[in-house]
């Protein structure tokens, strides 16, 4: 049987001189190879938990963590931020920001020649690395001239090149236009199918969830209170509504037809089973 790679063991962490807990009581297990999304309010602690992973808490941050983290079996609190980052990599929000190079490649370079990687290796896993986000022959482009998706993109080659076994995701479309966020989740996507990398999402967009996630666990005043597959987390409309959370329309269509006794089956969570069933329902009323 396979370790996890992420586990939370019963962690309650508070941020250095706060009275309420960011994470209260998680207990949580990624498998290898698992892509999963995570959703909550804002303040809920959904960065919280992404920081633990790569150690920036509370290696880097302090404050007091309860119970134990471990990443690919090593416990996060006991190892440098730049041992984790060969491990866990983590993209933000707003790509403009994590650019400070000049060029392309200079950007992917930074985290290589921190890491001690020699430079004729640093020549091959340059090009490497960018071809994989879809930006071949871009060594020499300015980060700043890119696209907000090309530059998402780039800012997810430069943690790629250091090769790490889990890519966290803090919100990476959320500065993006619609092609800029298709043109991310589906980088991600592809290296979890292609490459089998771990995945975890935090994400607003409940829509793209249930296209590439294989779990959805939703975070409330820093407790896990629901984590399961999307199907059936993301159809618990009426739940998710109470937490201040929207379901996909599609659910909501659904949810809303059930209640007038025009729905019958499960409750869809992406699009093309509803429209689907719809157009069933419209040929049968039409006789
Ligand atoms: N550096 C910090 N010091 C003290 N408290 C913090 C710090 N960072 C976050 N918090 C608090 O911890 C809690 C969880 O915050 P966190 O940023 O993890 O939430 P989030 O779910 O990522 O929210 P958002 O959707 O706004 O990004 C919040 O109450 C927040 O105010
Ligand atoms: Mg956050």
């Amino acid at each position: 049987m396979t370790d996890p790679i992420i586990r939370f063991d019963n962690v309650t962490y508070h941020y250095p001189g706060t009275e309420e807990p960011a994470l209260r009581d998680i207990d949580l297990e990624i498998m290898p190879g698992e892509y999963v999304a995570i959703l909550g309010l804002n303040g809920a602690g959904k960065t919280t938990l992404g920081l633990c992973v790569n150690g920036v808490v509370p290696t880097m941050l302090g404050g007091t963590l309860e119970g134990s983290v471990t990443v690919g079996g090593l416990d996060v609190g006991e190892y440098p931020v730049r041992e984790m980052a060969k491990i866990v990599g983590m993209v933000f929000d707003n790509p403009e920001f994590q650019m400070s190079q000049l060029s392309a490649a200079e950007e992917v370079a930074l985290g290589l020649e921190n890491a001690g990687i020699a430079y004729e290796d640093m020549v091959r896993i340059i090009p490497e690395t960018l071809e994989l986000v879809g930006l071949k022959g871009f060594e020499e482009r300015s980060p700043l001239g890119l696209s907000g998706g090309q530059q998402q993109r780039l800012a997810i080659a430069a943690v790629l090149a250091m090769k790490p076994q889990i890519l966290i995701m803090d919100e990476p479309t959320s500065n993006l236009d619609p092609i800029g966020k298709q043109e991310v989740f589906s980088i991600a996507g592809k290296l979890n199918k292609e490459a089998g990398m771990t995945v975890v999402v935090i994400e607003h967009e409940v829509e793209v969830m249930a296209k590439f996630a294989d779990r959805v666990i939703v975070i409330d005043h820093g407790r896990i209170v629901m984590n399961g597959a999307p199907e059936e987390i993301l159809s618990r409309v009426k739940e998710l509504g109470a937490l201040g959370l929207r379901a996909p329309e599609a659910a909501v269509l659904a949810d809303d037809l059930r209640a007038r006794g025009l729905w019958t089956g499960p409750t869809p969570t992406t699009t093309a089973p509803a429209v689907e069933q719809v157009r069933t329902m419209i040929g049968a009323a039409r006789g």
